[in-house]
């Protein structure tokens, strides 16, 4: 059996080891290939393994219908927006992600953010603290509660909306349940982003939501760049000279959006917030024992796809 590992963004070196450990000790071969910018090189690669570990890399109709022997695709990560699971069932194969193994590299991400943009983006000038501050988690899943965690040590005052998560979970973590999601902007100075980008989200934060935050209001996207009604961000950011927008996924007009708002805005070059050597050890060595599990005995545990 063979397992392709395809990352246009690698893993650390460390974690490839470690998967290869796992794919090796069970006795089958392990294929890289990294940092690749043409399709044609997945579609090549993609030909003859069975089990595909990705990143953010896109599995779609054609990528699947050029891996004829594929049966299981492991998403080393929590969002699956990348791959195409209408397509993949209609081709018979798994998919799965690993949920929670990179949230505490993606919550560290929101403070470091954070810190920066209240801290006027470093520029020398006075700034603010986060400590009693309100922040609103948008989506209270693995990286919101690990958000809400390490928020506490700030000393923020944390409120969530989820309306898949019951309160009782949100009350325990010691946040407070909000039951809208224009409540959750208006009450909160600091909202970051955790929803996934469905048919649902995309689009949805935009105006008409930025404009209901308080004096001074950041939003930190670390979710999707789709989520983004971005017209309406860029009309906020005008209308509202307080406002601030960080991301680690670059919006479409970022270069616009850096010329009229610098520093209101920050964008990482390159999607960052999962780029930690534990992370990349956490989610690709879950990936190599889910695709070994699935190949073996058939488990299909973090199936994503019907
Ligand atoms: C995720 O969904 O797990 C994160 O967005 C990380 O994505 P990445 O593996 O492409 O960095």
């Amino acid at each position: 059996m063979k397992v392709l590992v395809a990352t246009e963004k690698p893993f650390a070196a460390v974690a490839v080891d470690g998967i290869r450990k796992e794919i090796e000790d069970a006795g089958y071969e392990l294929v890289l290939l990294e940092k690749y910018t043409d399709k044609a090189d997945l579609l090549k690669a993609v030909a003859d393994v069975d089990a595909l570990i990705i990143r953010s890399d896109k599995v779609d109709a054609e990528v699947l219908d050029a891996a004829k022997n594929l049966k299981v695709v492991v998403r080393a990560g929590a969002g699956y927006d990348n791959v195409d699971l209408a397509a993949a069932t209609a081709h018979n194969v798994c998919v799965e992600n690993t949920p929670g193994q990179n949230s505490n590299a993606v919550a560290e991400l929101v403070f470091g953010m954070a810190v920066m943009a209240f801290r006027n983006m470093y520029n020398g000038t006075s700034g603010a603290e986060l400590k009693g501050k309100r922040l609103g988690i948008h989506a209270f899943g693995q990286v919101g509660r690990n958000v809400a965690r390490i928020a506490k040590g700030f000393g923020m005052e944390v409120s969530a909306l989820d309306p898949y998560c019951p309160d009782e979970v949100m009350v325990e973590a010691g946040v407070v349940p909000v039951h809208s999601v224009e409540e959750l902007y208006k009450t909160n100075q600091v909202v970051s982003l955790h929803i996934p980008a469905t048919d649902e989200t995309r689009k949805s934060v935009g105006k008409a939501l930025l404009e209901l935050m308080p004096k001074g209001g950041l939003l930190i996207n670390t979710a999707r760049k789709e989520v983004i009604d971005e017209d309406g961000l860029a009309a906020a950011l005008e209308a509202r000279p307080d406002l601030k927008y960080v991301a680690d996924i670059k919006p479409d007009i970022a270069d616009a959006l850096n010329e009229k708002f610098e520093g209101r805005v920050f964008f990482t070059p390159k999607k960052m917030g999962a780029q930690t050597s534990e992370a990349n050890i956490n989610a690709g060595i879950a990936a190599a024992r889910q695709v070994v599990a699935f190949l073996r005995d058939g488990i299909d545990r973090f199936r994503v796809n019907k």
